[in-house]
């Protein structure tokens, strides 16, 4: 894949029909239950992206065997102990801070060690916020800062903890849930709510989970250890890499996508709410369940009058990887756009609240700034002619498929680099921009 693109026109208008490819929160979850189950599972649609292969390799460092073809992808699980693997084994989790997070509610209870490497982006992430419950559990975790490598290694004993998660983060929930699943007894959580996929597939395979809905938390309990069998998954598409096309489309005059088959958990659509209350207009078609998950076509037409949000501190981890996108449709809105409390965007594969800023400035548009907030300034009339160059975003998939969106939607001459960042999540992206007629060299 090339390192770097040119986009000197923006995209003309389109009405297309497309799919996305599989989400990517779902495609690892999925990997690392069915490491765990009794047999063979076969997963349809898993995402293959480099945080999904990340996902695999370190399954497979830990023993346990996959096969792939074209359109499945089978984990042969060994049960909540079948885990096999020398001391001091390497797991590299490259840049995906959903795996390196998770994977340590998986290694609770394993008696040698394993060393937890990442890429430049991912060892500069905070790994406190999983180190502390893990070391609750009686894991036996040996860091540098709370930055990776982190040496880590299980307790034959693993005690059940009483946990309180106040960042929203589905990360630290998960690898809670994964560690409590190894270990006798009942373990409770009180989590700002955030995205529930290991919830809802806990309940699938017949955990004993017991959830309680409070006004911002869910309380939740599991009861260790219950052993389950082998499941089948067919991943939906993911509605984050989705979110690109919703706001190309937005922003671009006359046109209309159809979006087929895309996981809407009510956790994940805050970009779907916000849009709305910006006047964008979106429908959801052929809704339908599937294993707990909700699932419709996504319908997004152009919008010519955008409205400016002070946006509900609420949608914030039902958006949280979407900002640098409802960003960039602020800057056409018409008025002064608001979002508090997003300091969360700090600790993403790049300072997002920072990049986000500083991409608005570049193309012209006033923000304030603080450390967990930012207002923007829109212009509806916002139209480039510039040159404008990105580069040094630490090689964030985001940040960089946001840039394209901007390029083909405001105008100007863009010089785009580290493409190969998206690799990460949605390989396929610029090949479906060109099959709406985008332009990129
Ligand atoms: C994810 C949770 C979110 C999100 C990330 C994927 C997950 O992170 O930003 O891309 O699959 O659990 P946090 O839980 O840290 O907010």
């Amino acid at each position: 894949m090339k390192k770097v693109v040119y986009i000197n026109q923006k995209i003309k208008n389109f009405n297309k029909k497309i799919t996305i490819p599989g989400d990517k929160s779902l495609s690892i979850r999925f990997i690392l239950l069915a490491s765990q189950a009794i047999g063979a599972s076969t997963a349809y649609n898993l995402l293959n992206s480099e945080d999904v292969n990340s996902a695999l390799s370190a399954i497979k460092k830990l023993g346990i065997d996959y096969k792939i073809n074209n359109k499945s992808c089978t984990i042969y699980g060994k049960g909540l102990n079948g885990f096999k693997f020398k001391n001091n084994t390497v797991i590299n989790a490259g840049n995906s801070g959903t795996l390196a997070r998770l994977i340590f509610g998986l290694l609770i209870n394993t008696k040698n060690q394993i060393i937890l490497k990442g890429d430049k982006s991912l060892s500069k992430r905070d790994f406190l916020r999983v180190i502390e419950p893990m070391k609750m559990f009686g894991q036996n975790i040996s860091s540098n800062k709370y930055k990776l490598p982190i040496k880590i290694k299980g307790t034959i004993f693993p005690r059940p903890i009483n946990y309180v998660e106040k960042k929203g983060s589905a990360q630290v929930k998960s690898s809670i849930l994964l560690a409590a699943m190894k270990t006798y007894g009942i373990t409770k959580i009180k989590t700002l709510q955030s995205r529930n996929h290991t919830e809802k597939i806990f309940e699938y395979l017949k955990l004993p989970i017991k959830i309680k809905k409070e006004k911002k938390f869910d309380i939740i309990s599991l009861k260790g250890i219950k052993n389950f069998r082998s499941f089948n998954y067919i991943i939906p598409g993911d509605i984050s890499s989705s979110a690109f096309f919703i706001v190309l489309t937005t922003l671009t005059n006359n046109s209309k996508i159809l979006i087929k088959n895309v996981n809407i958990n009510k956790t994940r659509t805050g970009i779907l709410d916000i849009l709305k209350l910006m006047n964008v207009k979106i429908t959801l078609k052929n809704k339908k369940v599937y294993k707990g998950e909700l699932i419709a076509d996504i319908f997004v037409k152009s919008s010519n009058y955008i409205k400016p949000i002070n946006c509900p501190t609420k949608m914030n981890s039902r958006t949280i990887d979407e900002f640098l996108l409802i960003f960039l449709v602020c800057a056409k809105a018409n008025g002064v756009s608001t979002f508090k409390k997003i300091q969360e965007l700090r600790h993403k594969e790049t300072d997002r609240l920072k990049f986000g800023n500083s991409f608005l400035n570049k193309i012209g548009i006033k923000t304030k700034l603080t450390h967990d907030s930012i207002k923007i300034f829109g212009n509806p009339n916002l139209k480039l002619n510039k040159t404008y160059k990105i580069n040094k975003f630490d090689k964030d998939h985001r940040a960089c498929m946001t840039s394209i969106i901007a390029a083909l939607t405001l105008g100007g001459r863009w010089t785009i680099n580290d493409i190969d960042s998206i690799n990460t999540s949605f390989p396929n992206f610029i090949n479906i921009l060109k099959t709406l007629g985008a332009k990129i060299n």
